[in-house]
């Protein structure tokens, strides 16, 4: 079986280095791929937003099927175009992928489907925004309806702060289109948990759990990012709380979807609040999260490929996975500065010295080779040191034991990850 990979992030090395492992893989490519991701698979110079190259790679290569990685691809139409020219693809139409293209879409599903979120409402206009977020007053949470990068989200602890938060997308316009319309909403307490599935439009296979680390900085502080951290399981999730979350949450969703005439086939990955009412949707995801998909591949027992072939034909039903009953932790290094503004060509060393324990493995998220040969960062999260063991102390305790190897002095990571788990 010949498959395309699309993307260039930690997440895409984990699903190569997973899918590099099937023993019905006859080759792999991967669009556009980084240094890392070389070693599993041939990297072609191809970006996962030029759909017309990429259509042409897979007719020319008579790729079997590919795995769309980001959410971008999907939002713009990519496993539309590519289904329509009969080329087997992971990934939900545009359709679907609105549940995470636009927050309003989801919010409105979750309502006529009594699915568990938090009361909101939508905006298009700033003054009437601002008029409910004085008559709601605060805590509470305004997000920008399109992609923003993880960046469009304010939990405002002041009505001033979240009046801000309008004027910004409204009236600045800081997240360009996507923030031309607003969802405003009640700010959730509880602990967050993120939730992962197969979907093929009719039948739902949960995968497992973990949880990820938002901020930049020790003890949850600083800017947002797109995730420092991850480990799986997460004890959080007991088997109670994930019956209710299937019966809750993730199969109304499958079913609403089918409803509405757009039916999901990919991952679903659900942002939950445990609140004390229950699990409720935070927001939904399409595709594998970052850096949640490198934890969830090194458990993963099972040969990932029938999956995803299983969740693209539409033939889930009955469809088990087996995973390791140990734990895993990935440590995120990122370039100083990040999630600002980084340097870039630094070089790092020693990735294979990390490498030499069985139990660790390094997925790459922004690296290259420069001329000399030397590994380069290239962005703003650089590596995941990945690690395996009986509970998720010991698979932190080798993480960390093999960040301490990397030889990288403008690279920094977190030093607590896990700390939820383990406190
Ligand atoms: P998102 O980009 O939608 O994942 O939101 C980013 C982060 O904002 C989430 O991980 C939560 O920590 C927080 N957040 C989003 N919506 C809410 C809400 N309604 N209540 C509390 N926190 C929220
Ligand atoms: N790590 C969070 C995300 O991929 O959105």
């Amino acid at each position: 079986m010949r498959v395309l990979v699309i993307g260039s992030g930690g997440r895409e090395h984990a699903l190569c280095w997973a899918i590099a492992a099937s023993p019905l893989l006859t080759k792999l490519y991967c669009a556009p791929g980084n240094a890392g991701i070389a070693r599993e698979a041939e990297c072609v110079a191809i970006g996962a937003d030029d759909s017309d190259a990429l259509l042409d790679f897979c007719k020319r290569e008579k790729i079997d099927l590919v795995v769309v990685g980001p959410e971008a691809p999907l939002v713009a139409g990519l496993a539309n175009r590519l289904r329509a020219e009969g080329i087997r693809t992971f990934g939900p139409d545009a359709a679907a992928a609105q549940l995470e293209g636009s927050k309003g879409f989801s919010k409105d599903i979750c309502a006529k489907y009594n699915i568990p979120t938090a009361a909101y409402r939508r905006f298009t206009e700033a003054g009437a925004a601002k008029a409910y977020i004085r008559e709601m007053g605060a805590p509470i949470v305004v997000k920008a309806d399109g992609l923003a990068a993880g960046k469009g989200v304010t939990v405002a602890m002041t009505e001033e702060e979240a009046i801000a938060a309008v004027d910004a997308a409204m009236t600045d316009g800081a997240f360009g289109a996507a923030g031309a319309e607003l969802v405003i909403e009640e700010c959730m307490v509880g602990e967050e948990l993120s939730f992962f599935a197969l979907a093929d439009g009719e039948t739902a296979l949960p995968l497992a759990s973990a949880q990820d680390h938002k901020r930049v900085g020790d003890g949850d502080t600083g800017p947002n990012t797109g995730g420092m951290g991850a480990y799986s399981p997460a004890p959080v999730c007991t088997p109670e709380l994930e019956r209710r979350i299937i019966d809750e949450i993730l199969t109304p969703t499958v079913e609403a979807m089918k409803a509405e005439g757009a039916p999901f086939k990919g991952v679903l990955f659900i942002g939950l609040m445990i609140t004390e009412e229950g699990p409720k949707v935070i927001e939904y995801n399409v595709r594998f999260g970052d850096p949640e998909c490198q934890v969830l591949m090194m458990r993963l027992q099972s040969d990932i490929l029938p999956a995803l072939i299983a969740t693209a034909d539409g033939t889930l039903k009955n469809f088990d996975l087996r995973w390791q009953p140990k734990a895993a932790m990935t440590v995120v290094l990122a370039s100083d500065g990040y999630p600002g503004t980084y340097q870039k060509g630094t070089v790092i060393r020693n990735v294979d010295g990390a490498e030499a324990d069985p139990d660790v493995t390094v997925f790459h998220a922004g690296t290259a080779r420069n001329d000399a040969g030397d590994l380069i960062a290239t962005g703003g999260r650089v590596l995941n040191v990945t690690a395996v063991g009986d509970t998720v102390g010991a698979a932190r305790d080798s993480a960390y034991a093999a960040v301490d190897l990397i030889q990288w002095p403008e690279g920094f990571c977190r030093r607590d990850i896990g700390h939820r788990a383990l406190d």
